[in-house]
């Protein structure tokens, strides 16, 4: 306990030498969130990031939101405690295919889920997360094909949702959400009947199929916390509890533990640690470097996906 005061005192004040910020998404462990100047979504973390004040971003995340951070922020630095917070989703869709893709289907409007590498953003027309893919792809004009890009349950979601024909999906998919079995969850709502479900919509179809609620994370902690049920069966990371229990602490919420690891986690956001939080403010690495081309051309689709209401 006393080496856990220590590290985060030490955080704090290189936090201040350094006039940084520090951003966590929920899948950080609670004791990151703790000590975060805002913790959120995807897409609040793009706002933060973009309205943020200061000299320095410490992004408590994976990689690609980070560089999301930085291509908002190109005169700022910008760190991650640990450089190899990936993402199945990123890994699935290289930018080469989706540049090959474009040129193939020049008229195609081009739809990027957030969880993409900065090279795929800027082959992109828009992009969209979790929380707004719904409107994004709405945003958009009847008569185009859309190619959705790459988590192929959030696409086929927002196919059903929106009633678009004209869209393709990439076969890319989470290996968090992707893996949380159906027949666990079946198991779940036997053991736990008055239990309202709340998933990601990265979770497979079926999954989907048995939930009373859909959304992003920030979306599923405040249903969870608005809802008049007090109990619940959350398909997601983990991490959320933290935000969960500090909103409703008298709620009882249950994790479904995926097939590879018996657990709700996700491995690339789980890299990051406390000591590494603490090297990557005081040494500035590992930093997000990216070519000015690269971040002029990514910028114009994250803008686009923000001025979307
Ligand atoms: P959110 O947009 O809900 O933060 O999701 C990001 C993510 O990586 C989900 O696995
Ligand atoms: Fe990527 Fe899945 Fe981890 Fe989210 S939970 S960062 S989509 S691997």
């Amino acid at each position: 306990m006393l080496a856990l005061t220590s590290i985060t005192e030490e955080i704090l004040d290189l936090k201040q030498a350094r006039r940084a910020v520090i951003l966590a998404h929920h899948y950080q462990d609670a004791e990151i969130q703790d000590l975060a100047d805002a913790v959120g979504d995807s897409l609040e973390l793009a706002r933060k990031a973009r309205d943020f004040e200061g000299d320095v971003i410490a992004f408590c995340g994976v990689w690609f939101m980070a560089e999301t951070a930085k291509v908002l922020n190109p005169q700022r630095i910008v760190v991650v405690p640990d450089r190899d917070a990936s993402c199945s989703l990123v890994e699935s869709c290289p930018a080469d295919q989706v540049r090959a893709y474009r040129a193939a289907h020049p008229d195609h409007v081009i739809v990027s889920y957030i969880n993409t590498s900065v090279e795929v953003k800027a082959e992109s027309d828009i992009l969209c997360t979790s929380r707004n893919a719904i409107q994004v792809v709405n945003s958009i004009p009847a008569d185009k094909t859309v190619l959705f890009l790459p988590d192929i349950n959030l696409g086929n979601y927002v196919k059903r949702q929106t009633g678009r024909e004209n869209m393709k999906i990439w076969q890319g998919a989470c290996i968090v959400h992707a893996t949380f079995p159906a027949r666990r969850l079946v198991k779940a709502r036997v053991e736990h009947p008055n239990a309202l479900v709340a998933s990601h919509p990265e979770c497979t179809p079926d999954v989907l199929a048995m939930s009373d609620f859909i959304g992003s994370t920030t979306s599923i902690i405040q249903w969870c916390a608005s809802s008049e049920a007090g109990e619940f069966i959350v398909m997601t990371e983990s991490g959320v509890l933290n935000s969960l229990q500090k909103l409703a602490p008298h709620k009882r919420f249950h994790f479904i533990p995926n097939e590879n690891c018996n657990c709700s986690e996700c491995p690339y956001m789980k890299r990051n640690t406390l000591e590494k939080l603490r090297e990557c403010l005081r040494n500035l690495e590992p930093r997000v470097e990216l070519s000015k081309e690269v971040m002029q051309r990514a910028a114009l689709p994250i803008e686009r996906m923000l001025a979307v209401k």
